[in-house]
C-alpha cells in the first residue's frame, strides 16, 4: 500500500504504535454511531491491537486502510479506507458485491477542517490512477457530515439502496473521470 499526501496530510499505513489512537478513535460513540449494522464502542485495547491488526491485513496495492496524519506534526487524525463493499444476502459472512467503497473515520478533535474530504479527494484519485473505473459510499441516511463529505469530493447522490452490508443507505458514487 502506498503512502498517499496532500497539502496538509499524509496518509500511511497503521502500525502497533498506533494502537492506543485507534481505541481512543473507536471507543467514542459520536465515531461509531452511524458504523455497520450494529454500532458499538470499543472497550478495551485487545480489540484495538486486532482492529489494527485487520486494518493492516486489508492492504494490497490498490486496497487498504490509511492512518490520515498531519504532513508537519504527524498527528493522528482518522482513518481512510478503500476496500471490497459486500452485497445484502441471507448468508453470512456477505459475498463481495464486485463494488469497491470509500470510507472516513475521523477523530472528533479533527472535524471541521477539511480533512476528511481533503483525504478522501486523494484515497478517490489514488483508486482512479490504480485502474477502479467506479467508487462508491454508503452512509447512514442520519449520518449527513459523512454525506457532505461523499458530495464534496464530487461523489453523486444515488438516493437511497439495500444493495449492501443489508441495510439501508445513502449511496454515492464516483466514477473515473474520462483521461
Ligand atoms: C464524517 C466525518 C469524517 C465528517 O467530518 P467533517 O470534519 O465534518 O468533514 P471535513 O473534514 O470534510 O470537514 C468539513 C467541514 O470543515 C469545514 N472546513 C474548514 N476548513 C476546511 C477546508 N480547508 N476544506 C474543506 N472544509 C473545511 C467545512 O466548512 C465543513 O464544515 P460543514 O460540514 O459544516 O460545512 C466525521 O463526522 C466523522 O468521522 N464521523 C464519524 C465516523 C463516520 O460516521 N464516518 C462515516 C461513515 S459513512
Amino acid at each position: 500500500m502506498h503512502t498517499l499526501t496532500t497539502e496538509r496530510l499524509t496518509l500511511r499505513p497503521w502500525t502497533d504504535d498506533d494502537v492506543d489512537f485507534a481505541l481512543d478513535l473507536y471507543s467514542r460513540w459520536d465515531v461509531v454511531q452511524f458504523l455497520g449494522t450494529e454500532p458499538r464502542a470499543m472497550t478495551d485495547r485487545e480489540e484495538a491491537v486486532e482492529r489494527v491488526a485487520r486494518f493492516r491485513g486489508a492492504d494490497d496495492s490498490l486496497h487498504g486502510v490509511w492512518l490520515a496524519t498531519r504532513r508537519t506534526s504527524g498527528e493522528r487524525l482518522g482513518t481512510l479506507l478503500l476496500k471490497q463493499i459486500p452485497a445484502s444476502g441471507p448468508v453470512l459472512p456477505l459475498e463481495p458485491s464486485g463494488e469497491t467503497e470509500i470510507g472516513w473515520h475521523m477523530h472528533p478533535d479533527s472535524w471541521g477542517h477539511g480533512y476528511a474530504t481533503e483525504a478522501a479527494g486523494r484515497v478517490l484519485e489514488h483508486a482512479f490512477a490504480g485502474g477502479l473505473e467506479r467508487v462508491v459510499a454508503v452512509t447512514n441516511p442520519r449520518n449527513t457530515a459523512s454525506q457532505r463529505v461523499a458530495l464534496r469530493i464530487g461523489m453523486e447522490h444515488l438516493g437511497q439502496s439495500d444493495r449492501f452490508y443489508n441495510a439501508t443507505c445513502e449511496l454515492f458514487l464516483a466514477e473515473r473521470p474520462a483521461d
